[in-house]
């Protein structure tokens, strides 16, 4: 037999390359902090986002006992009707606008009802527009869809709120998505009921989709929150995107959904049905379950995440040098410390390697959070209070080194 003789590289798709380029930079500090706490350092890590808390048990034992009885099979591409029926039933429930179960579609996570949503909403070089500092996650969606994105800014001194103006001003006659966030991650911002109705009504009129995600939507703290299907005055244009990852410490479940209107969700239930092919049924089962039962559970985590949020920002004022918005909602405090350190990043990874307390640089998530970090909160208040005295000794060494 002849020698193999091909020495060129099979390529892969343009897809695959395009995702390639995502720099990853955002968790630099993140990936070495957690190297660092393997090899049994003590690090300190408030750079994460998925919740410490358990899953309440009910939800578990509810998904355990669907299994028991055989719900393990395949599902339908748009999801259970009985879970359907329960997001539209707390759809109903949250806004004025009511909504039927034909509006929900069921997904493995908000990340694949966001990936899904836009696949059947943009072409390659269609414009979108979402607003900086966005959740890492939307960059590499984009990019594998190959849309053409345009940031509208989320300014610190505007509360990291984006302005109506602003979006006017950036959308032009090929925008074909608006894509918001709210309450946001990472700045904790809550977009108030007047910019949404207008900007409904904006897209609306041009014939533009305004999708939002709403994945913060049950842990919000002195301001409620206002669901773009709440405030929208036509939802011809509307999507919405929310699920359990956080409101229900339910991240390693994956469980999502889009509203949508029912042609949409038509061509969401046809794009299921050759990616996803649903998802499981005992977790679908448990969901609605959880959705269906979750006054006393959320309201107790929010209330924690509430505590935890006052005790890191009492901590806070007493580092002067350090300015911060208290976040209405969320897990997480964006912290500036420009006044300290020019470069956030330079500041991120002095501080893991001084005090081995590792927090994300703002400029990784955007523009305008530059010159920021954020903390998060999804630690127990011990690790809270412990994090905060490294800041604190590691921003008054500083101060003592310029002195
Ligand atoms: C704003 C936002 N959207 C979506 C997600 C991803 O949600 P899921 O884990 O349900 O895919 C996150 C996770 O951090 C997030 O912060």
């Amino acid at each position: 037999m002849s020698e193999f003789n091909n020495q060129q590289k099979i390529p892969f798709s343009k897809l695959a390359q395009r995702l390639n380029s995502e720099s990853g930079e955002a968790w630099q500090v993140h990936e070495q902090a957690l190297k660092m706490k393997r090899r049994g350092e003590d690090v300190v890590l408030l750079s994460i986002g998925d919740p410490d808390f358990q899953t309440p048990e009910p939800i578990i034992d509810n998904a355990v006992s669907h299994m028991r009885v055989g719900r393990t099979h395949y599902s339908p591409a748009l999801g259970e009707l009985n879970l359907r029926r329960a997001v539209a039933d707390y759809e109903t429930m949250v806004s004025p606008n009511p909504c039927d179960a034909e509006q929900v579609s069921i997904y493995p996570g908000v990340t694949a009802a966001i990936f899904s949503v836009m696949s059947c909403l943009l072409d390659a070089g269609d414009e979108i527009i979402i607003v900086d500092p966005p959740y890492v996650g939307y960059g590499p969606i984009m990019q594998a869809l190959d849309a053409e994105v345009k940031t509208v800014m989320a300014l610190p001194e505007n509360g990291f709120e984006p302005q109506l103006d602003d979006f006017i001003r950036a959308i032009s006659d090929k925008t074909k998505v608006v894509f918001i966030n709210t309450p946001g991650n990472p700045t904790g911002a809550i977009i108030p009921r007047n910019t949404l109705t207008s900007l409904s009504r904006y897209c609306y009129d041009r014939g533009i989709w305004l999708v939002c995600d709403e994945v913060y939507s049950m842990l919000t703290y002195e301001k409620p929150h206002i669901s773009l299907r709440t405030a929208a005055q036509r939802l011809d244009n509307v999507v919405v995107v929310d699920g359990l990852s956080k409101s229900h410490a339910m991240s390693g479940w994956r469980m999502g959904w889009a509203v949508a209107p029912v042609e949409l969700t038509a061509h969401l239930g046809r794009f299921a049905a050759m990616s996803i092919f649903g998802c499981p049924q005992f977790i679908q089962d448990a969901a609605a379950f959880a959705l269906n039962n979750d006054q006393y559970y959320v309201k107790d985590m929010c209330d924690q995440y509430q505590k935890r949020r006052d005790l890191v920002c009492a901590g806070l004022d007493e580092m002067p040098r350090l300015k911060y918005l208290r976040p209405q909602s969320g897990m997480f405090i964006m912290v500036e410390v420009s006044g300290i350190c020019e470069d956030d990043k330079v500041f991120a990874q002095k501080l893991l390697d001084a005090e081995r307390l590792s927090v994300l640089p703002g400029s990784a998530f955007g523009n305008s959070a530059r010159g920021h970090i954020r903390l998060s909160l999804v630690q127990p208040e011990n690790v809270l209070v412990e994090g905060c005295k490294r800041l604190q000794r590691f921003v008054n060494a500083v101060a003592q080194a310029e002195s």
